[in-house]
């Protein structure tokens, strides 16, 4: 597949995280296709403090409103209004740049606590979703927090993420397989690196 050269660029590195199963199966009428708890608080920990840019139909799933500890950048070409929390961007350089203010300003307000400096915090934006925006963010995405779902989509699956091209992308680090005991599908974690893009972390 050959990826096309985004007409936006990212002054912060651009991690993606998702939830996928190995054929590429992200969601259906509006929802994940799975609910794993320790997915979730994987989710968590991976985004707290980030910016976080989405499409307005993944928003839109969240049952409370904006996620919260994190600026909520929601991508739409509608005039929308969003409570606190959240913030409208009607491009993609727009949203990038919401985040990179917002990664500044907390920078500022860690500066000289060691702790949070030390722990990288807010570094880069993370980009969550759903296929459209994914597919869009891919060619300037640095890494991927990838949950890999074992199993196959179901035949009812409608959101697909883009193909992650081996030549382009190398698994960095990967948790053992492990079961969800609810649904009984196993899934485990794993990080790649786009070795093409210089690191900007
Ligand atoms: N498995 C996972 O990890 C995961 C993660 C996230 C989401 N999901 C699933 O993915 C599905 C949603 O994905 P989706 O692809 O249907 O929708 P989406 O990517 O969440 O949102 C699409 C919307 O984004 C806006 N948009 C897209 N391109 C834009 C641009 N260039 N400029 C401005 N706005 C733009 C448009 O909003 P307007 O129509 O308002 O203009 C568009 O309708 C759901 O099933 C959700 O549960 C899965």
């Amino acid at each position: 597949m050959t990826m096309v050269s985004p007409d936006f660029s990212a002054q912060v590195p651009v991690t993606m995280v998702a939830a996928v199963t190995r054929d590429g199966g992200l969601g259906r009428s509006g929802q994940l296709l799975y609910r794993i708890s320790a997915d979730m608080k994987h989710f968590k920990s991976l985004t707290m403090g980030h910016p976080l840019i989405m499409g307005r139909k993944t928003y839109e799933s969240f049952p409370g409103g904006p996620l919260p500890g994190r600026l909520n950048i929601v991508l739409t070409r509608q005039d929308i209004a969003l409570p606190e929390g959240a913030a409208v961007a009607h491009t993609p350089q727009e949203a990038l740049d919401i985040a990179a203010s917002y990664i500044a300003g907390r920078q500022q307000d860690v500066a000289g606590d060691e702790d949070a400096t030390r722990g990288g915090i807010c570094g880069s934006v993370m980009v969550i979703g759903g296929g459209e925006i994914y597919k869009m963010f891919m060619p300037l995405a640095s890494r991927l927090e990838l949950t890999e779902i074992d199993a196959p989509a179901p035949a009812d699956t409608d959101t697909w993420f883009p193909e992650v091209d081996p030549a382009r992308w190398s698994e960095e680090a990967g948790s053992i397989l492990q079961a969800d005991p609810r649904s009984g599908v196993s899934f485990r974690f794993i990080s790649l690196r786009n070795r093409l893009l210089r690191d900007i972390h």
